[in-house]
């Protein structure tokens, strides 16, 4: 069977080199070798309060991100998720079939609802149904995601496995969570303990792929860091997550494993090294930030792009979904 992969980002905030190095890098490989689907999540982003400004400049932003960092329209679907109507209706037949006790051990919620859970909106507690809807419409096979999505993913697959079990048929495929190769997670620069978020409350934690040559070397040289040089084994790296996550930045620009430049870099101190990532960072998001511009700056091809994906995507999805309703004993539509 030919894989098909399916993936997304949400349309909040700036994309950071968290978001380039951890997911869309990596999309722009699969794209050779298998059926692929990028979309842009707005329904997930609204799970909490949005600006609608915000939101929109937003979501054309991850897109032409896409675009400017080499996903090819020629090759892979790129779409608005809200465009494809299915995701809602596949989204709500799902989620009355998604028990309350799954959706009450989701970290996610746990951490977005935070002490406020009372108030949380109700979106925000069925967010796995529309995600289980995300990947199953397409038949999806592998989800490429990080860590914090995988519980997402095995309970897309148990959620898939109860629907085919309760009507005996194999309406779903069982999609699989794909991580590949080393799981670059990108971590902030004022913690190297925690992940690089589009939402830190401190910029200076974060790059963003539309920060200019000065913000992305200032970040650098603000960026926390130990006093000791640059070890020449990983396993110097040990309680140096500071050190280890711009090791991890660096070397995934340059496609490298982090002991083949360390090889290059090893006994360095932080001073001198710190320039030559600047340097490596302007040169790789130079080119991304300008594309993005261009995307941004003259809408029509961003536009016909999205229309011309989302009609790809529809075609799937509303397959799947008449599959769906039939099976569920819904009366087609006269
Ligand atoms: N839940 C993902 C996130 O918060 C975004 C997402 C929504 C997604 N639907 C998806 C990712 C489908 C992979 C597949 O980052």
């Amino acid at each position: 069977m030919t894989q098909r992969i399916l993936s997304g980002i949400q349309p909040t905030n700036n994309l950071t080199i968290g978001n380039y190095l951890g997911a869309i890098k990596n999309w722009v490989q699969m794209q050779d070798e298998a059926e692929t689907l990028f979309c842009i999540v707005d329904l997930h982003a609204i799970t909490v309060p949005q600006n609608p400004t915000a939101l929109h400049q937003a979501t054309l932003e991850v897109a032409a991100a896409y675009l400017a960092a080499g996903i090819d329209p020629q090759k892979s679907a790129i779409f608005i998720q809200s465009h494809v109507k299915a995701h809602v209706e596949l989204g709500w037949l799902l989620s009355c079939m998604t028990p309350m006790g799954w959706l009450n051990r989701m970290t996610q919620f746990k951490d977005k609802a935070g002490k406020n859970r009372e108030k949380a909106g109700l979106g925000l507690y069925a967010y796995l149904a529309l995600m289980a809807a995300d990947i199953l419409l397409y038949q999806t096979t592998h989800v490429p995601v990080g860590d914090d999505q995988k519980q997402h993913v095995e309970l897309t697959r148990d959620l898939a496995q109860s629907f085919n079990h309760h009507y005996n048929k194999e309406i779903f495929t069982i999609p699989e969570p794909f991580i590949k190769g080393e799981a670059k997670r990108i971590m902030s620069l004022r913690d190297g303990t925690k992940k690089m978020s589009k939402s830190d409350p401190s910029d200076f934690s974060r790059i963003h792929l539309t920060d200019s040559d000065d913000e992305i070397a200032q970040k650098i040289r603000k960026a926390k860091t130990d006093p000791e040089p640059l070890p020449d084994s990983l396993e110097g790296f040990e309680n140096r997550p500071e050190a280890k996550n711009l090791l991890t930045i660096y070397a995934a620009f340059q496609d490298k494993t982090m002991q083949d430049v360390l090889g290059d870099v090893a006994g360095k101190s932080f001073s001198d090294f710190k320039p030559l990532l600047a340097d490596l960072l302007i040169s790789k998001l130079g080119p991304i930030s300008q594309k993005m511009t261009q995307y941004l700056h003259e809408k029509t091809e961003l536009e016909s792009i999205l229309k011309a994906g989302a009609e790809n995507a529809s075609t799937l999805a509303e397959k799947t979904l008449k599959d769906v309703k039939e099976t569920m004993g819904f009366v087609a539509a006269f």
